[in-house]
């Protein structure tokens, strides 16, 4: 070997051992498997993390809740024990009360419009307030629009609903608007759910398409009714121990990666949408498609009220507006 190879050898062998040695491994958490949405998410939020600060951040990845529930996990990343968490903002509003505006039913239209009040002025708004309790929103990913499943009866109108004994997330918003459908609302970490199912604990659940999917809920509920009653944002969350030590260099590469996992999570959830029904009743669900929206919305108006004098009905009135 000539002098120049082998020089140009021991450099490349001292930088590659240098890169090594720099590399901080960051624990990253979430609910569902690596080929669900929020894995998709993760993933591509990783990867632009690695490659655009040159292998000096990677990611170990957590999914299938491994590291626990939601809530679980978000006090971890406030705590420092977990760098990161994509979660949805089911149990977020125990920690930054102001983003439970974002989970009253039947406040968004559609998915264009869910997306458009997050990634505007008022999502970014409520990312921003989450520092000052001790969490780092990066960008606003996706969860999906709910729907219901349950092993007693298909529901067409909110009155089938009534009587239904049905895990929700911790979340007081959900809860209170349930309520007025006459649902039995037993809150419960999602860990818990595939056996209370099972075991008949609870009558039925509800979660967007890709969730119901991934936790392969066909095999313990009968029926599906794509009720959409509410939106459910999620978030990748990173911990102020880690923001604190980058440089605002790094800090918006871990940004811009954060929207680049949010456009895959988005997508993987319209994809979901699109082709997870027909899957679903193939695995022999019954699928109410045709809801009665109108009987649900009436149903929860009253409950408007509280919600108005709770968050401000001028709040709400905004987030309606926006086309
Ligand atoms: O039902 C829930 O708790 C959530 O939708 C889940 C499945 C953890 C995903 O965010």
């Amino acid at each position: 070997m000539k002098l120049k190879q082998l020089v140009a050898l021991i450099t490349t062998g001292v930088g590659l051992m240098a890169a090594a040695q720099a590399q901080t491994v960051l624990k990253i958490g979430y609910a569902t498997s690596p080929q669900s949405h929020y894995g998709v998410g993760s993933t591509v939020f990783c990867d632009e993390v690695e490659k655009g600060t040159q292998g000096r951040y990677k990611c170990q990845h957590f999914p299938s809740s491994a590291l626990g529930g939601e809530r679980e996990m978000i006090e971890a990343v406030q705590l420092g024990t977990q760098d990161i968490v994509n979660t949805s903002t089911g149990p977020l509003g125990n920690f930054v009360p102001e983003v439970r505006i974002v989970d009253i039913p039947f406040l968004f239209r559609d998915y264009d419009h869910a997306r458009k009040v997050m990634d505007g002025p008022i999502g970014q708004d409520l990312l921003q307030k989450m520092a000052a309790r001790g969490l780092i929103g990066l960008a606003w990913t996706e969860n999906g629009f709910r729907h219901m499943t349950n092993s007693k009866r298909p529901i067409v109108q909110a009155n089938d609903a009534s009587g239904l004994k049905m895990r929700t997330m911790e979340n007081k918003v959900h809860m209170d608007g349930y309520k007025t459908f006459g649902i039995l609302p037993t809150p419960m970490p999602f860990p818990e759910l595939f056996t209370a199912l099972q075991q008949g604990t609870v009558d039925g659940q509800e979660n967007p398409i890709p969730v119901i999917l991934a936790s392969k809920f066909s095999q313990v509920q009968r029926h599906l009714s794509l009720t959409g009653h509410v939106y459910s944002p999620a978030v990748i969350i990173l911990s102020p121990a880690v923001w604190n030590k980058l440089s605002a260099a790094d800090k918006q590469v871990f940004v811009e990666a954060a929207k680049k996992g949010a456009v895959a999570q988005r997508k993987k959830v319209n994809d979901d949408e699109n082709n997870g029904i027909a899957q679903l009743k193939s695995e022999g669900m019954q699928v109410v498609e045709k809801v009665d929206g109108e009987s649900f919305r009436k149903a929860v108006a009253p409950a408007y009220a509280q919600f108005a004098r709770e968050f401000g009905a001028d709040k709400i009135a905004a987030i309606q507006a926006v086309r």
